[in-house]
């Protein structure tokens, strides 16, 4: 949890960001500069409750906590100028780096990089979707499949100077179905590190304590009781899953 005065100081807001589709606002407490995205402007959505959105943020924090990976920046609920919302630490992205890209196919990365799917550009030019092969933007992949992740776009990976990356826009997660939307399925089928499978136990054992009833507070019991059920899963696979079901395996757009 925050330091008392990141919860009650008070928090002003600097400007909104325009692409997002919910209300979501730049702000700053003292010297913290924070994203505010206010319950009151979550715009509904049919697979989802409506007002839950900020909660499954905060959420998602937690269990990132949990796993270890500093995956999700620090999150929590608030009051703020437009009533109770989820409030986040920005993050400073480095410009000059990316972790996920759109090129040319013939002109693929060759190494380093995990290739995703190819398709045709607005051009007809033939484009490949890629991700780094990284161990940080690996664990974000196995936080998501955690967290059941419906929404990992490009634009929700930020990349940092120090070669660190953090997942952010954890709205659409810990639905009891499936629903893993992502870019990041570069690792399928592969066996999972030593480091992942403890962060997935050190979640499935949480779930007993402090975790579980902190999640208590912000997700319905189906939700959690499909939480443990999708760490016992991966543990029991021990690899990284291939998409199933009939929804579409990647966001759209994917950035
Ligand atoms: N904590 C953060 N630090 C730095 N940048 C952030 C942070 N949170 C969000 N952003 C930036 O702001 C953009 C919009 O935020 P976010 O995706 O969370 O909002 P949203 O309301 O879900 O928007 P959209 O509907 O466009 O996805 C992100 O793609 C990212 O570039
Ligand atoms: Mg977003």
């Amino acid at each position: 949890m925050p330091a008392p005065d990141l919860a009650t100081a008070e928090l002003t807001l600097t400007g909104r960001i325009t692409t997002a589709s919910n209300a979501t606002f730049l702000g700053s407490i003292g010297d913290v500069v924070v994203v505010y995205k206010p319950i009151a402007g979550e715009s509904p959505l049919w697979d989802f409750p409506h007002g839950t959105l900020a909660h499954r943020e905060v959420a998602a924090y937690l269990v990132s906590q949990v796993l270890g990976w500093d995956v999700v920046p620090q999150t929590w609920l608030r009051d703020g100028p437009m009533g109770e919302g989820m409030v986040q630490r920005w993050q400073e992205q480095d410009p000059a780096q990316s972790a996920v890209d759109l090129v040319a196919t013939d002109h693929m990365p060759e190494t380093g990089w995990k290739h995703v799917l190819k398709g045709r550009d607005e051009n007809g030019r033939m484009v490949a979707l890629v991700h780094e092969d990284s161990p940080a933007l690996r664990r974000m992949a196995v936080f998501d499949i955690v967290v059941n992740n419906a929404d990992r776009k490009g634009d929700h990976i930020l990349a940092m100077t120090d070669g660190h990356r953090h997942g952010v826009d954890h709205g659409l997660t810990f639905h009891r179905d499936h629903k893993l939307r992502t870019v990041l399925w570069g690792w399928l089928g592969d066996a999972l590190t030593a480091e992942e499978r403890d962060g997935i136990d050190r979640v499935s054992d949480g779930l007993h304590g402090g975790l579980g009833r902190n999640l208590a507070d912000l997700l319905s019991a189906e939700e959690i009781a499909s939480l443990a059920a999708r760490c016992a899963r991966l543990r029991l696979a021990g690899r990284f899953p291939a998409p199933s079901g009939e929804m579409s395996a990647v966001p759209w757009p994917l950035f």
